[in-house]
């Protein structure tokens, strides 16, 4: 297996699929993009099966699970669907996200405190195969608690609202977000919660994210999928990595 950064770079290749799917046929194959992006140096690999399956299909993920060398993260909603998917592959983390099938991408994290026992008993059977499991959640104290209560091993922070704020120039949301970010890190990780983040990152507002001493892993799809369009795709991860490598050296 490829060497680890300190601060691991995860590529969400379910654009790819989002690609092909527009036209019907096989290309362009996420699979390929995969084995590109893990030769390129990325840590791991991001792939969301939605309920509807718009991206990435059952089929891809099983050539994944095949194909790479490098982790696999399979993000799903918590349903029992999924979960006897994720049972059948046992990759190396489950993330576990809130989908609404009207929505164009995943807009905001899991309210894992609201349901706390249903969601304990769901992710028991994943841990128990070996799972890691992560919770895509807002940087809120209460779902932080609640997600370690019921014994997650990861969160992901949501950067979707500090991405916004940067991407239109709001200084102030952008500094309120950047500051719920970094305390709610800091929470996580004193409870010993492993802490990733993702969502609209971007060369642009990566940096103070990946600055986040906490922050272990960072997930990146969209941009760099169209970053790939007129750069290639290796070169555009290895412009990530160079950036995330200069912000945690
Ligand atoms: N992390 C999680 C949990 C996600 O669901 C997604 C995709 O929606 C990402 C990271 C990557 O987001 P993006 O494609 O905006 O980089």
């Amino acid at each position: 297996m490829p060497q680890q950064h300190p601060l691991r770079l995860g590529v969400n290749i379910d654009h790819v699929a989002t690609l092909r799917n527009a036209r019907g046929g096989g290309l362009p194959d996420p699979v390929r993009a995969a084995l590109v992006a893990q030769e390129a140096g990325a840590d791991g690999i991001t792939a969301h099966l939605r309920e509807d399956r718009r991206h990435i299909r059952d089929a891809d993920v099983d050539a994944l699970m095949e194909a790479l060398e490098i982790p696999l993260n399979f993000e799903m909603a918590a349903t029992d669907e999924m979960q006897a998917i994720a049972l059948r592959h046992t990759p190396h983390a489950v993330c576990l996200v809130p989908e609404k099938r009207e929505e164009r991408t995943t807009e905001g994290g899991l309210n894992v405190a609201q349901d706390e026992n249903k969601m304990a008993h769901f992710i028991a059977p994943l841990r128990g195969a070996g799972c890691r499991v992560s919770i895509f959640i807002a940087a809120d104290e209460r779902q932080i608690v609640a997600a370690h209560r019921i014994g997650a091993d990861v969160i992901e922070l949501h950067t979707g609202a500090y991405c916004d704020a940067f991407a239109v120039g709001d200084l102030e949301a952008r500094d309120r977000e950047l500051a719920a970010l970094r305390e709610m890190a800091a929470f996580a990780h004193d409870l010993g919660l492993e802490v990733h983040a993702g969502h609209g990152l971007t060369y642009e507002d990566v940096t103070p994210i990946a600055a986040l001493p906490q922050v272990q892993e960072v997930n990146i799809g969209h941009f760099i999928i169209g970053e790939a369009v007129f750069r290639g795709l290796g070169p555009a991860i290895q412009k990530m990595r160079e950036i995330l490598d200069k912000a945690r050296p």
